[in-house]
Formats: structure tokens, sequence, C-alpha cells
């Protein structure tokens, strides 16, 4: 394969301590552009990535839809701008492509939260219980785990466990607590709730709420079910104090569906967006006539936001670094992740 060689920029941006200015961000870009094709390479990119990478991808989405974007792909290379689970579960689902991250060292707190080992532990004490894991997890905790879900269709994988499983079934739902808590208010019934959370996310704070409530009545909320809010947010609508109406617990692909409903029918509106501080971008571009306010605006994922213009064209460029699940465990964790895929 013939690469073309890209001139000698300086590595700038955020890695380097410094922002890229406009001609750096569109040289690399077009670079960018240039080594995809030739690579036969597809660039997927989370909505939490910084504006410029979002702008370079082929398609930018939640993880379900980045899941069904990396399952459905014609192309050799698969180019994931996320973190490294992310990356992972395009590798289980497309085992025969080469799947490339930028920065092997965008992890995951939540995915942080629980190992294989303490799966196996928690599996064994409750041996009739079905397994439910966030996406946000490693493929070795995906092979231990009867059913994968995101934020977009944790309540709908539930229900469907509890319809073809009985009512009366012992789940096992993990990692994020909140998230958690989330599906059992929405499902009325208890399920056995791991105790991990994503830093970003358990970080906004019922306090956050408050002061964004006060400070723009009007708003609409969109809560990421993740956030440390949730619990309370849903507290509030169910003793009336927060219209249920104005009140949205969403997926960052469902916050999006929002935005582009919003900008047909509501123009001028103002809504709080609880989630990390990236998803501000996709959701400006998509109805600039609505007011995003971030609920906290320090919310920001520092390993989402390590994948820069300069590492992804190194990374299409040089080949690297490329994410590959060992067969034994690809081959296990690929049941729950195309459960999820599949109700979705
Ligand atoms: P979604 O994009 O699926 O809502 O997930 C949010 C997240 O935190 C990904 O790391
Ligand atoms: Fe993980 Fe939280 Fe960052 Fe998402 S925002 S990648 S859940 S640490």
């Amino acid at each position: 394969m013939n690469l073309p060689m890209a001139p000698t920029l300086p590595l700038t941006g955020p890695q380097a301590g410094h922002s890229l200015d406009a001609q750096e961000i569109r040289e690399l870009s077009e670079q960018v552009r240039a080594l995809a094709a030739d690579r036969n390479a597809v660039i997927l990119a989370h909505n939490y990535q910084v504006p410029e990478v979002q702008d370079v991808a082929d398609y930018v989405g939640d993880s379900l839809g980045l899941s069904r974007k990396a399952a459905e792909t014609d192309s050799e290379t698969i180019v994931f701008c996320g973190v490294h689970f992310m990356a992972e579960t395009a590798s289980i689902l497309c085992p025969e492509k080469t799947v490339l991250i930028p920065d092997l060292d965008a992890g995951c707190s939540l995915a942080a939260s629980i190992d294989a080992e303490q799966l196996a532990e928690w599996r064994a004490r409750y041996p009739r219980g079905v397994v439910v894991m966030y996406v946000n997890t490693t493929a070795e905790v995906k092979a231990l785990t009867d059913y994968c879900c995101t934020s977009a269709n944790a309540v709908e994988v539930v229900r469907h466990i509890y319809a073809t499983h009985g009512a009366d079934t012992e789940i096992l739902f993990g990692p994020d607590m909140w998230l958690g808590a989330y599906v059992e208010k929405e499902l009325g019934r208890r399920m056995h709730v791991w105790d991990g959370e994503c830093h970003v996310h358990a970080g906004i704070r019922p306090s956050d709420i408050e002061a964004t409530r006060a400070a723009h009545p009007g708003a609409d909320f969109l809560i990421h079910p993740e956030c440390g809010c949730s619990t309370s947010v849903m507290e509030y609508v169910a003793a009336g104090d927060v219209s249920s109406e104005g009140v949205h617990m969403l997926s960052t692909g469902g916050m999006l569906g929002y935005a582009e409903n919003a900008e047909r029918e509501a123009k001028g509106s103002q809504a709080v967006v609880a989630t990390e501080i990236g998803m501000l971008y996709p959701l400006r571009m998509a109805a600039p006539d609505v007011e995003f306010i971030p609920a906290n605006a320090e919310a920001s994922c520092q390993y989402m936001k390590m994948i820069t213009l300069p590492k992804l064209r190194d990374a299409l460029l040089e080949g690297k670094f490329e994410v590959r699940v060992p067969e034994e465990i690809a081959v296990r964790a690929r049941v729950p992740i195309d459960r999820m895929v599949a109700l979705g």
C-alpha cells in the first residue's frame, strides 16, 4: 500500500500544552482524510471527542451507534476516536479488521471499576443471576456477561430479561450504580447493582442542578443516567418539584435526537445539559437556535480528550495502536454485545 507522506508538522495540540490553530486544523484534517482514503479506513468518533476530531470523522455517535457502525462497515481499518473499551468492542465485533486507537492510554474510570476476577466472585454468590454489564467494561468482563447494554438501551435490555426469563429473575447489573438506580426506578424492580461510577458523571451533583434550575427556571434538563444528580432529579420529578415534561434522561445519542427535534419545533429555548462537556459541540451544531447550558462546566473526561488530530494522523500513518482482543475472550464477549446490538 502506498501511503502519502505527511509533511513534518510539529506535534501540536492539547497534549503539547496548547490548542491547534485554524491553519493547523485544516492541514491535519486534510492529511487525515487522505490517509484514511488510502488505508481504506473508517474514522468513528464518540460525541465527547474534541470538535476537530468530530469534524474529520466519518461517523460521530454514542456507544451504541458506534458499535453498530463498527459492525456494519466495509472498511479494512477502523480508527476509534474514543476510549479503549470502545475499540475493544469494535475488535470483538469485527475480528477480521484492523482496529486502531490513537492513544492506548485513553481508558475509562467506569470500566476500571470492575475486573473479571471481581465479576467472577460476584456471579458465584448469585449462581442463578443474569449478568447485565454496561458496555463500559473490559473485554474480559464482557466474556463473563450475559447481556451488555448502553445508556441508550439499558431499560429495554432489562425489560427483555424479565419478559423472557421471568419476572422474579435475579439481575446483577453493573458497573454503574447511577444507571442501575435509573433502571430500577423505571421498571419498579430491585436488582443487585455494582457500586462503580464514572468520575466525570458522578461529579455532576444535585447542587449543580439546583444552581442551574435557579439561574434558568424555564430550561429543559437533559440528564445522562450515569450522572450523580440523576437519582435526585428523578426524586424532584416524583415529588412534583420539577415538571416531568421538561426532564429527559438520555444517552448522548438521545440528547442529539432532542436537539434535532428542538431545532425543528422550539427555536429560542434553553436546555441544561448534564453530561461530559464535549457533548455541547454536537448539540450546538444540531440546534444553533437552542441555548445549551452545561450543568457543570468542569465535567470533562481527560481520557476522551487524549485523542487529538496529530495523534489521529500518526495512527493512520503508522498503523498504530492496534487493539486486538484474544480470540478465546472475543468469542465469549461477542455474545452479550450481539444481544445488546440486537435489542437496541
Ligand atoms: P453514551 O454515548 O452511550 O451515552 O455513553 C456515554 C459515555 O460515558 C461513554 O463513555
Ligand atoms: Fe469513561 Fe466517564 Fe470518560 Fe465516559 S466520561 S469514557 S464513562 S470516564
